[in-house]
C-alpha cells in the first residue's frame, strides 16, 4: 500500500456479526451478502470460522471461489488443526488471507493455563505454520486492551518476526476509551521492532457505546485497517459499524483526511439486507443509516432543509445510496412542507386552498403518529370534493 491516507476496511459482518445470538444466516444468504460487500469495495471480507462447523467451512470456501476483488479470510485459533482447516478453505480465493488469534490478557491466559512463556511459544509456532500456508496472515492478541503493555509488544513483536503482515489489535469486550485506544496505537508503533513493516488494524466493541470513536482514535494514531461490521451487528452490543466509520471519514474529511475504496451508495442496500438475513432489524435513529437518520419532521428543520438542505443534514441521503424524501409529514410539519409535499405528490395548492388543507391536516396528524402519501392524497380529494 502507498498511500499513508489509505485506510482498509475489513468487514466481519459474516464471522463477529454472524456470533450474534440468533443472527445466523443461510448459506446462500452469507454469499449474497458477500457479493455485495465484494461489489461496494471492501478490502477484506471475514467470511466465517472454517473450523467452527461444515457449514461455515462451506461458506468460507464459496466466498473464496466468487470474490472477485476483496482479500477472502478465515478465522482460526491458535492451533495448528484450525489454521489447516481455514487454509483449506480460504486457498480457493484469488487473495486469501488466514487470520490467527489466542487471548492474551491475564484472564484469557488462565483459560488454556498457559504461562506468558508457553503462549509466546505457542504463537511462535502458529504464525510460522500459518505464514507457510499463506503470504497474507493477519494475527490478533484477544483481549488486547486488557493485556500488559510489555507482554503485548513481546507477543506482537514475535508475531512479526514469524510472518504477520498484520497485527490486529482487539477491544473484545469493548472496554477502552478514545484516547487510550490511540496511545496504545502509538505505544506498539514505538516499541516494536519492524513495526513499521506491518499494517496494524483496530477491531472494537460496542460495549460502551464507544466503538467507532475507538476506531477513528486507533486511525489518528496510525491504525490502516479498520474491523466493522454492516449495521455494528456483532456479539454482545455489536462490533463498530461499517457506515458509522467509513461516513465520518468521509464527511469530516477535514479532520480526518483519511481514504476508503468504499463505494458508499452501496451502504444503504447491504444494510436494509443485512438487517433483513440477519433477523436483527436497524433501530430507527441508527446513526447513517435508521429510517428517521434522514428525516425531519419538526417545522423549523422541515422550512430549513426546504430552503437550504445543509441547515440540518451533514451528508446527502444519495451517498449511501438512500433516494428517498427526508421530509416526514407528521404534526410538528408546517404549511411550507405540506406545500412541498403536496407539489412532490402532483398538486399544486393556492393559498386558500393550502389554508383549508392544512387545518384538515393538522386534525389527522393528531390523530395519527405519521401522515403518509395516501393520507394527503385523500386530503387532497375531500378538499376538492368540499370547495
Ligand atoms: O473480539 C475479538 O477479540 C475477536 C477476535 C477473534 C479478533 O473477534
Ligand atoms: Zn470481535
Amino acid at each position: 500500500m502507498t498511500d499513508k491516507n489509505r485506510v482498509l476496511i475489513f468487514d466481519t459482518t459474516l464471522r463477529d456479526g454472524e456470533q450474534s445470538p440468533g443472527a445466523t444466516m443461510s448459506h446462500a444468504e452469507k454469499l449474497e451478502i458477500a457479493a455485495m460487500l465484494d461489489e461496494m469495495g471492501v478490502d477484506i471480507i471475514e467470511a466465517g470460522f472454517p473450523i467452527a462447523s461444515e457449514g461455515d467451512f462451506a461458506a468460507v470456501s464459496d466466498i473464496a471461489r466468487q470474490a472477485q476483488n476483496s482479500v477472502i479470510c478465515g478465522l482460526a485459533r491458535a492451533q495448528i488443526p484450525d489454521i489447516d482447516r481455514c487454509w483449506e478453505a480460504v486457498k480457493h480465493a484469488r487473495q486469501p488471507r488466514i487470520h490467527t488469534f489466542i487471548g492474551t490478557s491475564p484472564l484469557h491466559r488462565a483459560i488454556p493455563n498457559l504461562d506468558m512463556d508457553q503462549m509466546a511459544e505457542r504463537i511462535e509456532q502458529t504464525v510460522t505454520h500459518a505464514r507457510n500456508l499463506c503470504d497474507n496472515v493477519q494475527w490478533s492478541p484477544m483481549d488486547a486492551t486488557r493485556t500488559e503493555h510489555d507482554y503485548l509488544c513481546r507477543v506482537v513483536e514475535i508475531a512479526i518476526r514469524c510472518g504477520a503482515t498484520t497485527i490486529n489489535i482487539p477491544d473484545t469486550v469493548g472496554y477502552t476509551a478514545p484516547r487510550e485506544s490511540a496511545a496504545l496505537i502509538r505505544m506498539l508503533l514505538e516499541r516494536v521492532p519492524g513495526a513499521d513493516q506491518i499494517i496494524f488494524s483496530t477491531h472494537c466493541h460496542n460495549d460502551l457505546g464507544m466503538a467507532t470513536a475507538n476506531s477513528l482514535a486507533a486511525v489518528e494514531a496510525g491504525a490502516r485497517q479498520i474491523e466493522c461490521t454492516i449495521n455494528g451487528l456483532g456479539e454482545r452490543a455489536g462490533n463498530t459499524a461499517l457506515e458509522e466509520v467509513v461516513m465520518a471519514m468521509r464527511v469530516r474529511h477535514d479532520i480526518m483526511p483519511f481514504d476508503t475504496g468504499l463505494d458508499t451508495t452501496k451502504i444503504m442496500g447491504l444494510s436494509r439486507r443485512v438487517a433483513q438475513v440477519s433477523g436483527f432489524p436497524v433501530q430507527f435513529n441508527k446513526a447513517v443509516v435508521g429510517k428517521n437518520a434522514f428525516l425531519h419532521e419538526s417545522g423549523i428543520h422541515q422550512d430549513g432543509v426546504l430552503k437550504n438542505v445543509e441547515t440540518f443534514e451533514i451528508m446527502r441521503p444519495a451517498d449511501i445510496g438512500l433516494n428517498e424524501a427526508n421530509i416526514a409529514m407528521g404534526k410538528h410539519s408546517g404549511r411550507a412542507a405540506l406545500r412541498a409535499k403536496l407539489r412532490d405528490l402532483g398538486y399544486e395548492v393556492g393559498d386558500n386552498q393550502l389554508k383549508d388543507v392544512f387545518v384538515r391536516f393538522k386534525a389527522l396528524a393528531d390523530r395519527k403518529k405519521e401522515v403518509f402519501d395516501d393520507d394527503l392524497i385523500a386530503l387532497m380529494q375531500d378538499s376538492a370534493a368540499n370547495t
